[in-house]
């Protein structure tokens, strides 16, 4: 496992792109989960504000990790968020974007997206593997759409699940553990001083962490995982003892 701290966004999202364009550019073509939330949000501008031009689009394949069940012209819908900070700005391939569906049935849309990863990505021992898995953490240690309060979700046979928020009670799409843990390389992008005891706390990997938050059963079975964050949610990891 890495981990990242950044004094600034501008440094953070510059030094995840050097490594994105590294990795495109020893592959045809590169399958990416995208997270949702505000975090990457930020990511996404960069992107398309300082690298329209010198990244090959096309050749990337996006996904999500999960989804709100909201329509894609919702506010609430990564898929709606992606679209306006990238999606609009740069080249991709229409063909190689791959939302999943949050207007229609949950149930039904976990078990198709799960047939769709399955027929569009390499599968290790039947799950479905992604080149490279970003993630969020939210500041009760959720990551995608799995929540303290629905851990047994993590460990699901089911590549896809559905999900609930603890308190909006908005019903999500989530990727399973499975799914997260075969993916090739895993990002975490983290950041706010809120979450900053949790992150120590999942990456020394103390106060039964991987009892209480799903982000800390996050663990590659390739061993790629790079914690990227801004210097609040960091923090307690660089202030000296
Ligand atoms: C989502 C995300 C979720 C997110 C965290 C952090 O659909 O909301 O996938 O897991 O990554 O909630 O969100 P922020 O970046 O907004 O803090």
């Amino acid at each position: 496992m890495k981990t990242k701290v950044f004094d600034n966004l501008n440094d953070l999202n510059e030094d995840f792109t050097l490594w994105l364009k590294e990795l495109l550019a020893e592959k045809e073509d590169l399958s990416i989960a995208l997270s949702g939330g505000n975090t990457p949000r930020t990511l996404f501008r960069y992107l398309a504000t300082n690298h329209a031009d010198d990244i090959d689009w096309s050749k990337i394949k996006f996904f999500w990790s999960d989804e709100r069940c909201v329509w894609p012209t919702d506010d609430d819908s990564n898929y709606k968020m992606a679209k306006e900070s990238l999606f609009d700005h740069v080249a991709v391939s229409e063909k190689n974007i791959f939302r999943i569906r949050g207007e229609n049935d949950a149930y039904k849309e976990a078990r198709s997206y799960q047939e769709l990863l399955q027929n569009e990505l390499e599968t290790v021992n039947g799950v479905p593997q992604f080149d490279v898995l970003m993630l969020g953490m939210g500041e009760d240690g959720h990551t995608a759409s799995i929540f303290p309060h629905e851990m047994n979700l993590w460990d699901s046979h089911n590549m896809c699940v559905v999900a609930t928020h603890p308190k909006t009670r908005q019903m999500r799409i989530s990727l399973s553990g499975q799914t997260i843990n075969a993916a090739k390389n895993v990002v975490f992008l983290v950041t706010g001083a809120p979450k900053d005891k949790i992150v120590k706390a999942i990456i020394e990997d103390n106060e039964n962490a991987q009892e209480k938050y799903p982000a800390a059963r996050v663990q590659p079975n390739s061993g790629n995982l790079t914690w990227y964050l801004d210097s609040y949610a960091g923090r307690e990891l660089t202030q000296k003892k």
